[in-house]
């Protein structure tokens, strides 16, 4: 079995919870961690067992040993990381959101293929079980036809307008960091919409709190997607189909559930509790595809990564959420 080195560039809180579940692999190697500060790198490198750690992403990512950088930075840098991993020949996977628009997203993965490496967006749901199920359910026909997707993220975070949730210049606002998810479920369950209308409502930092979008399909499906900085109402959907409903939900600690309710039936509950949160799936897919010889995951297609950033392009355009310069 062959054993992948790993690196971590932006060791912060999401790079402690994949790290994780890298842990739970038995092809990695936890090989170096990249940080703008070194002290922080050696701290990062102690705690999880990692053999090296630099005090630049670009020492990093010029180590001719590593093999697989994993990028956890704020989403606006993530176009700018992503290419200095790809330029420097490494195998990335980056967190969502992939970037800020398509035009950065598109330049990604030209550069992954000119170099013949792999790329992924860090997309947690696709891999997890519960997701799986309700594909499966939805797929057999048992509910028949879906009509209308009901999907929203919200929590109310600790304000602080340096935080990368608020902050503009970070890619701060709920559509990149939690609204996401209700777009990826519209378009896993239903697909790319033939039409977006959106409302956004911005705070004192001028990033967008709290988000509504309709998604409606020519077909006449409709999709309501919420994302909110400012209500604590959950994470998940609630797919209302012909002659039934489902509910796809998680709990911030991702806890999974599926609730299948038949017209006229009793109520099915499926429940997954994951083991690291189900990180580690993600980092498996790489691995697998890099076994393969693919630079590029079934799973997770840069095809998917396009359609959704364009999404939220159509999404930021409909609501008037602009990040200057990066439009
Ligand atoms: N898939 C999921 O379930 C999930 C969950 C949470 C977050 N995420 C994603 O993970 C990414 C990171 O989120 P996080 O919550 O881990 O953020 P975080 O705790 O704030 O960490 C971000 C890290 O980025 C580095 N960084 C580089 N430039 C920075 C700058 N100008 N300002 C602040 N930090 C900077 C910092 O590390 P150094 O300075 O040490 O290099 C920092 O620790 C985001 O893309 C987010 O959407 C995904």
């Amino acid at each position: 079995m062959k054993k992948y080195k790993w690196g971590i560039l932006a060791p912060g809180k999401m790079s402690a919870k994949f790290t994780k579940g890298l842990k739970l692999l038995k092809n990695t190697e936890l090989y170096a961690v990249g940080s703008r500060d070194l002290k922080r790198a050696r701290l990062f490198a102690s705690d999880y067992g990692f053999e090296k750690y630099y005090g630049s992403y670009e020492e990093l990512a010029s180590d001719k040993s590593l093999e697989i950088v994993y990028i956890a930075s704020p989403h606006s840098y993530h176009h700018e990381h992503t290419m200095l991993c790809l330029r420097n020949g490494k195998n990335v996977i980056c967190e969502k959101a992939f970037a800020l628009n398509a035009k950065e997203v598109k330049e990604m993965v030209i550069e992954a293929k000119k170099q013949n490496v792999f790329l992924m967006e860090a997309l947690w749901p696709p891999f997890q079980p519960f997701y799986k199920k309700a594909n499966e359910i939805l797929k057999s026909g048992i509910l028949g036809k879906i009509v209308h997707l009901d999907g929203y993220f919200s929590f109310i975070p600790p304000y602080h307008p340096d935080d990368r949730k608020f902050n503009l210049a970070l890619g701060g606002g709920s559509l990149l960091d939690i609204g996401i998810y209700p777009v990826i479920d519209a378009l896993t369950f239903l697909g790319v919409p033939s039409d977006i209308k959106a409302t956004a409502i911005f705070g004192d930092t001028g990033s967008e709190e709290s988000l509504s979008v309709i998604f409606s399909y020519q077909d006449g499906r409709m999709a309501s997607l919420y994302s909110s900085f400012r209500t604590n109402i959950g994470i998940g959907c609630e797919i209302y189909c012909e002659k039934g409903n489902l509910t796809v939900t998680r709990g911030r600690d991702m806890n999974q559930k599926v609730i299948l309710e038949l017209h006229g039936s009793e109520k099915q509950e499926f429940v997954f509790n994951p083991p690291a949160m189900g990180y580690h799936w993600e980092g498996e897919e790489v691995m697998k595809c890099l076994d393969k010889g693919l630079i590029e995951s079934p799973v997770v297609p840069l095809s998917f990564s396009l359609d959704l950033i364009k999404t939220l392009d159509r999404i930021r355009k409909a609501a008037g959420i602009v990040f200057p310069g990066r439009d």
